[in-house]
């Protein structure tokens, strides 16, 4: 009964939105009437979707991508840990949850609560849909053994979280269960103690099950670099060592000829992107050896997650429950290892480090199929809502992805083309070579993909720009906004000059880096309310090239800042209600116009 009236409330409430898709979840029915699905959803940390980790997880092969469907242009929304699981949990971009960071005072755990996030979010809203809700491995970073019980994270039947200064120690893990003390796990291997926790977490859910469906979370730390943090509590002399990822003593001499993919972009003879990567040094022998090594490494350490697939869904299996569980399976955010002379780490917005994984299997869904459409992080919260028949929130940044073979088919055709990806203070180097952090990493952009282009456009924080054809220049290895690059006017993009191209892309920006729930959903309709253009092509119509290319504001920022201050951000869009969009700096939206 509950769940009919839920589910009517969905079809009205989304079409209401005018999130422009069919409801996607057939009730399942049972002798009893509907019965909801469950969700197992395991959350990996920082694999990376371009540099073939996947290949060398057989048993996540069989059980999920060729029984499922993946989503090879998923993106997440900022490349690093915290601020993306806040997105994840939220549905809501960076800039409109300002966790940006993964410690105080731009974001972690107490940035998370400060902003009110723990009494208002996703395993939330999943309890008052009456789910019971679980969760076991990492969470949030400075999510730590001072700070766990005040508050503890709101939401969860069940949990177990791994906990800094620990959370990175491969083998010496401190969890915290329920609302008991921190206890810690020396000698065991970490994901090996998340997969016993994540079957502990499951038999109680299928024990209620008569009661009530449930959404596990699992979040094991492979293929996360190993860290050692020293002196945690103290801020002074606090030391934070990187290394490569450990795995299971039983994967430890696997792949031993494997090598990071060599790549176009893997170590280049000339620097490449923008900004400080321009200095960079090209790597000597040692530190290719080493980076093929840590390569090596987070392989082996996914191994363990593999087996902790397996072991899921083998255990839904004998528990009868298969086919009324989605098995959802992604990262928080991707990693490179060399490209573009990178050391290994995340937090840039190339490919590498923004792709991610998102394999989906379940009930209705096609098995074995792939799709290029392209989806974020922000839209993870309303895809589980509406799976499970929950009215979606109004202040979603994110649209449901289709699961559905059919649905995927129609939205091909009429679905976003773009991620938008942002991201505010340094570049971390994990490796032990040059271990330099970067400043001044903070920088806005879109990734856009369809049948027609396939393009990367950025506006960094000193203002240098960046695009790059990536159905030419898989490895952005061309910058075409280089303004040394002489040859770039006479460059096309889909038949037409860049300058077309770019101004459409930094108006599209323009309107992403401040949007808030519809214009984020709708970003084209912000800047024709008239409602006839949704995708870049229609945006390139001849008709148009006067509106973007008039002597007009451009993304910009006013000065590098670590977090999303609102004086660095130059001009601002914003929107009044779903009508009446104006420029902050004094130009007007006519002058626009
Ligand atoms: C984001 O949080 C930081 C740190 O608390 C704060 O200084 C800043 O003003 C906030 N930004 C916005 C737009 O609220
Ligand atoms: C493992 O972690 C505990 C704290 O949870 C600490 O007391 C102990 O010294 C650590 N062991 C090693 C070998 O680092
Ligand atoms: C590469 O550089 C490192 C220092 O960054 C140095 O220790 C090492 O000896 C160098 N290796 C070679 C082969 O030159
Ligand atoms: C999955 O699809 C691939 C390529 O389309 C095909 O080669 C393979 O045999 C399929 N696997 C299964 C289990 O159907």
């Amino acid at each position: 009964m509950f769940f009919a009236k839920a589910f009517l409330g969905t079809i009205s409430f989304s079409a209401s939105l005018g999130l422009g898709l069919a409801q996607s979840q057939v009730p399942l029915v049972s002798e009893d009437g509907p019965r909801r699905p469950n969700v197992v959803f395991i959350l990996t940390d920082d694999q990376d979707a371009q540099l073939d980790s996947l290949r060398y997880m057989p048993l996540v092969k069989k059980r999920l991508i060729e029984q499922g469907t993946s989503f090879n242009k998923h993106y997440c929304t900022t490349a690093i840990c915290c601020p993306s699981r806040v997105t994840l949990w939220t549905g809501k971009t960076p800039h409109n949850t300002n966790v940006t960071d993964v410690s105080p005072p731009y974001g972690g755990y107490p940035k998370f609560v400060a902003q009110g996030f723990n009494d208002d979010y996703f395993p939330i809203w999943l309890q008052q849909a009456r789910y019971n809700t679980y969760y076991t491995g990492k969470l949030f970073n400075a999510h730590t053994v001072q700070n766990y019980n005040s508050p503890y994270p709101g939401g969860f039947t069940g949990s177990d979280f791994l906990l800094d200064p620990h959370t990175y120690d491969y083998l010496n893990s401190t969890f915290q269960r329920n609302d008991e003390e921190p206890r810690s796990y020396e000698g065991q291997y970490s994901t090996d103690v998340v997969a016993e926790k994540a079957y502990g977490f499951l038999g109680d859910a299928v024990r209620d099950l008569k009661n009530k469906p449930f959404f596990l979370t699992v979040a094991p730390i492979g293929p996360h670099s190993n860290v050692i943090i020293k002196d945690a509590s103290k801020g002074k002399g606090r030391s934070v060592q990187f290394g490569e990822p450990i795995p299971a003593k039983r994967h430890q001499h696997l792949f031993e000829d494997v090598k990071v993919p060599r790549t176009d972009n893997f170590n280049p003879d000339h620097s490449s992107g923008a900004n400080w990567l321009l200095d960079l040094p090209q790597q000597n022998s040692t530190n290719i050896e080493y980076n093929d090594h840590f390569y090596r490494q987070r392989l082996r350490s996914l191994q363990a997650v593999d087996e902790l697939v397996d072991g899921l869904i083998a255990r839904l299996e004998e528990y009868g429950i298969l086919d009324d569980t989605y098995i959802v399976y992604s990262s928080d955010n991707g990693f490179h290892i060399g490209q573009h002379r990178l050391q290994p780490g995340k937090t840039c917005g190339y490919e590498e480090d923004i792709n991610v994984p998102l394999i989906v299997r379940g009930p209705g869904v096609a098995s074995n199929y792939t799709t290029d459409i392209v989806t974020s992080h922000t839209d993870l919260a309303p895809t589980f809502l509406e799976l499970l028949g929950i009215p979606l929130r109004e202040d979603f940044d994110g649209k449901p992805i289709p699961v559905v073979k059919g649905e995927i088919e129609v939205t091909e055709q009429t679905r976003r083309e773009h991620a938008s990806v942002e991201y505010w203070g340094v570049a971390i180097s994990e490796g032990i070579h040059q271990v330099l952090n970067r400043e001044h990493n903070t920088y806005k952009a879109i990734r856009l993909s369809s049948a027609d282009y396939n393009l990367y456009y950025s506006v960094w924080c000193n203002n240098e720009h960046e695009l790059y054809d990536m159905s030419v220049d898989r490895g952005q290895m061309h910058n075409l906004l280089d303004p040394s690059n002489s040859f770039s006017s006479q460059i096309l993009i889909a038949g037409l000059p860049i300058t077309k191209v770019v101004s459409r892309l930094d108006a599209l920006l323009f309107v992403l880096k401040s949007c808030q729930g519809l214009s984020c959903r709708n970003p084209w309709k912000q800047l024709h309310p008239a409602g006839n253009v949704h995708t870049l092509a229609d945006a390139l119509d001849r008709s148009f090239d006067s509106f973007y290319e008039a002597e007009k504001t451009r993304v910009r920022f006013e000065f590098c800042a670590n977090g999303y201050l609102v004086d660095a951000e130059g001009p601002m869009w914003e929107t009044q209600g779903l009508s009446a969009p104006y420029l902050r700096d004094g130009a007007s939206w006519d002058e626009w116009v």
